[in-house]
């Protein structure tokens, strides 16, 4: 690909501040697809203009591994050159009339293994352009802020393919000669080219009329394998419940007469929000009781929304450029994070469902931050966008926009929405508009004083740290909380200004355990249970009055900042927030920095062996009063009860060894199996039920929470050398009604290292040979199950010969691989380095297949320079031998290179 390198053929970097505009629009598009597998022929014509704000220039459209058979210019044959893999037309008419340009060429999806353009995947026919895939299609400008109104026309063999999709409405369809048919359909709205979809092959739909609210009809299609229909009811409702939701929160209608979702086996990523025609990770779509976990429930109406909502935000406003992809993904991520928060009933599920949100933040958005990949929510350049469909893009892109909602109010939010809207529709634009509209929809709220210092938090890369120390005045009854904040040096970034974060405060009774009400020295607002801090300086301080008794500081209620928060508690202080805080945030945190403590400590007093007991009386006593506890829900109870990650752990240390580290957690966690047993046998008996199954959250929490005692159980028996639970597990596994009893039961006996996993598995295998999405759960359960001497990378070698492995299937791939290079920290680092010589041929051998997978697992070592030797120095090495590859993709070379830089 030389094309993408300069003269010393190092990858073109790409930057933020060279944007220009266009130099043509293209107005209307006509495609024309004779779809075959080895050769599809491409008839391609648009309307064009020239850009009378720029400069007359040539016009370069953007090509990828295209047969080029033909081009005309209103209808007459032009001259044309190639540069690297672009056309390049020079001699077009002068002036600013519209003309016609008709590009005829072939692509073979059959060979398309990237699954970017149009690609084949059972027998079928999909499209995936985001971000850059339309120009493996056709020459075009690919790029978003090029918006244009499509007609498409599909012809294809009958018999083969007998359902042909397009975006927008189907306007015409019937029968050619010789066993071929076709389908027209005009999209209504102009789009972006990576909004552009197509889907031809053998499916089936279950459909749904509905009547908005507005009482406009309209149609909706989930589309699936023949024998899979079975499994669309939950992606059905998710996608009516997201209608309804949009609708009523925001006031954003659908605006098409049909909306299709369409399920496929073969994709990189989750889901992608084309215009009317979603395209699925069939993952995220197909569920039914005996096949999918509460879980894979829950991440259906998550994704389900995600792409939906992405038809306001992202589709009919979309990006300027790339650089701001968290534009349309940030906010988007936020509004599906508030939908499932909407649609559960109980309160403590919304915070449960907050909490699960946070967690991955942390564990791997953190990380980022922290490391070579670190970037801004807004990047300022990248070598490869495929690269940076990141965490910190999406995650923390959506802590920023919940930022603002915290700092406008709910309703301030939504006018802030409707002004983005009434400003931008139609429009590809960036960041800036958005803040903008947010600030000048709410003139007088904090966001609109500091909008330019909040905007920090899109141009600085980097986790802030937020310090406190409290102080109590008995005397005088006042209580003075004194912050710092301070951000590292990323890439780049070697100095940070100060950010706007907002915190929310509370106050809990030392003694009483009580909420304390917050009077703020020096205002005159009414005593309230929170209090919302705006930090804007390096440091700062507030001061509560009447304060009755010591305090115990509640500080960043709700995660209410993406940052890092350091306050000297004590044990005792914790335990009084564990059992006391009215914020379940909050509370939970408490137990978390009690285990991380524990943990740490252990971990680096190198003299204590590491089978000694590391958790003290008072947490497992906390512990168990929570479990037994009659006010809370089983789902926070089993969040609670979870012990902070490795990965977590390893990202407190400034030197990690992940073998001491997992053997400090795996003690930990038999220390909470054995000094908890008789608390999981009740656990595991109050949370049976036999009712219908249904995935709401409170089922789900109890489901969990059973399937964790089972766990516990156990790992306590099988060190004990008990046969009862482990026997019971395998009945349950046997008897289980539904996915989620029966995984959590063969859970249970593969991480406690039981004889009784292997036929559980074989019989497992046996039950669902057919079931690809079952097969990747027994693929990933036996990937990423505790080492135990080593035993684990044979494993996974072993399965990679598995007749039912496929490394071209991302899912497949991901089930075994990812499991194992990025899910199984212990069973990964090996001091001996195979596990980094396993995964150093596995990026090699998935860079020749699919780029944009094998770049995501080039990550897994990221973190390479806070290693203990002798992992350090492996980890180089097998850095090193990726890197000296000489044909690496654009993808993996920038994620290598990030990471072996100084
Ligand atoms: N826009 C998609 C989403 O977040 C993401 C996506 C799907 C994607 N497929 C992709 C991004 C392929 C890059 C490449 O909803
Ligand atoms: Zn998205």
């Amino acid at each position: 690909m030389l094309q993408f390198r300069d003269n010393e053929g190092a990858p073109t970097v790409i930057n933020r501040a060279d944007y220009t505009a266009p130099a043509y629009r293209i107005d209307t598009v006509e495609l024309t697809f004779d779809l075959d597998p080895a050769k599809t022929r491409v008839l391609n014509k648009m309307t064009l203009r020239r850009n009378p704000d720029v400069p007359a220039q040539a016009l370069k459209l953007d090509g990828e591994e295209l047969n080029l058979a033909r081009v005309l210019v209103n209808g007459q044959g032009t001259s044309f050159k190639m540069d690297g893999e672009r056309l390049v037309l020079e001699n077009l008419p002068e002036g600013n009339e519209p003309f016609q340009l008709e590009i005829f060429t072939t692509c073979a999806p059959v060979k398309n293994t990237k699954l970017s353009g149009l690609y084949t995947s059972n027998d079928s026919f999909f499209t995936q352009c985001e971000a850059e895939g339309f120009r493996r299609i056709t020459y075009f400008l690919d790029r978003p802020d090029v918006m244009a109104m499509y007609t498409v026309t599909l012809r294809a063999d009958k018999a083969k393919y007998p359902v042909l999709l397009s975006n927008g409405n189907l306007v015409d369809s019937g029968t050619l000669e010789d066993g071929r048919h076709f389908a027209k359909w005009v999209d209504p709205h102009k789009k972006p080219c990576y909004l552009f979809a197509l889907v031809a092959g053998q499916l089936v739909a279950r459909e749904q009329r509905i009547t908005s609210r507005a009482g406009k009809d309209h149609l909706l299609q989930v589309f699936v394998r023949p024998g899979d229909l079975d499994k669309t009811e939950h992606a059905m409702n998710s996608l009516m419940a997201s209608v309804a939701w949009d609708e009523a929160r925001f006031g954003l209608p659908l605006d098409l007469e049909r909306f299709m979702i369409v399920a496929t086996a073969d994709f990189n990523m989750g889901a992608m929000e084309n215009k009317g025609l979603n395209i699925f990770n069939s993952k995220y779509v197909l569920a039914n009781q005996a096949t999918a976990t509460d879980v894979d429930f829950a991440n259906i109406e998550s994704v389900v929304g995600h792409e939906y909502f992405h038809n306001w935000t992202g589709n009919r406003i979309t990006c300027r450029d790339w650089f701001q992809l968290s534009l349309k993904e940030g906010l988007t991520v936020f509004r599906d994070q508030e939908f499932s928060q909407d649609m559960c009933f109980e309160p403590s599920a919304r915070a449960v469902k907050r909490i699960e949100d946070v967690r991955v933040l942390r564990t791997a958005q953190f990380p980022e931050d922290a490391g070579p990949m670190a970037h801004p929510v807004r990047p300022d350049s990248y070598i490869e966008i495929n690269n940076f469909y990141t965490v910190t893009i999406y995650e923390k892109g959506a802590e920023v926009v919940r930022m603002m909602q915290t700092l406008v109010g709910r309703d301030g939010f939504a006018k802030g929405m409707k002004l983005y809207f009434e400003r931008f529709d139609g429009q590809a634009v960036t960041c800036d508009d958005f803040a903008q509209s947010m600030a000048d929809a709410n003139p007088s709220s904090s966001l609109a004083q500091l909008l330019p210092q909040f905007k920090l938090w899109y141009s600085q890369a980097g986790t802030p740290r937020l310090s406190a120390r409290g102080s109590f005045d008995a005397a005088a009854q006042t209580y003075t909380l004194q912050f710092t904040q301070s951000c590292a040096a990323t890439a780049n970034q070697a100095t940070k200004q100060a950010f706007v974060i907002p915190v929310l405060l509370g106050l809990v009774g030392s003694n009483s355990g009580a909420a304390l009400p917050l009077t703020v020295q020096g205002s005159s607002d009414a005593a309230a249970d929170n209090h919302l801090f705006v930090m804007t300086g390096d440091t700062a301080s507030i001061t509560f009055t009447g304060v009755a008794e010591e305090p115990v500081p509640s500080i960043l209620r709700g995660f209410s900042a993406p940052v890092v928060l350091d306050f000297d508690y004590s044990d005792a202080q914790l335990l009084t927030l564990l059992a006391n805080d009215p914020d379940p945030f909050n509370r939970w945190e408490a137990g978390q920095r009690l285990a991380l403590r524990s943990a740490i400590n252990a971990i680096v007093d190198t003299s204590a062996s590491t089978g000694a007991s590391v958790l003290n009386d008072a947490y497992l006593s906390a512990m168990r009063s929570v479990l037994r506890s009659p006010q809370l829900d089983a789902a926070f109870k089993e969040l609670v009860l979870t012990l902070p990650g490795e990965t977590y752990i390893a990202e407190q240390l400034d030197v990690v060894d992940p073998q001491r580290i997992h053997a400090v957690r795996e003690a930990m966690r038999l220390q909470i199996a054995t000094g908890l047993q008789a608390d999981w046998e009740w656990a595991f008996d109050a949370h049976q039920d036999n009712g219908a199954y249904s995935p709401d959250a409170t089922s789900a929490g109890r489901r969990a929470l059973a399937g964790m005692s089972l766990s516990y159980l156990c790992l306590a028996a099988t060190q004990s050398g008990d046969a009862v639970w482990p026997g019971k597990a395998l009945q349950r596994f046997k008897d289980a009604g539904n996915m989620t009893d029966q995984a959590n039961a063969l859970q249970a006996l593969v991480t406690s290292g039981h004889a009784l996993a292997t036929p559980a598995l074989a019989r497992f295998h046996a039950m669902f040979k057919h079931e690809d999405l079952v097969l990747d759960k027994w693929f990933a359960l036996q990937a990423g199950a505790p080492d135990r001497g080593g035993n684990v990378l044979p494993a996974v070698r072993q399965l990679m010969t598995h007749a039912d492995f496929n490394i071209r299937n991302p899912n497949r791939a991901r089930s075994v691989i990812f499991s194992y290079c990025n899910a199984n920290p212990g069973g990964f680092h090996r001091a001996d380095a195979a596990g980094y010589v396993y995964w150093a041929e596995r990026v090699i051998e998935l860079d020749g297949i699919n780029p944009q997978v094998a770049a995501r697992l080039a990550r897994a070592l990221d973190r390479w320079k806070r290693l203990a030797e002798p992992y350090r120095s492996a980890a180089r090495e097998a850095l090193a031998r990726v890197a000296a590859k000489s044909d690496l993709s654009n993808d993996v070379r920038e994620v290598i290179d990030r990471a072996l830089a100084d």
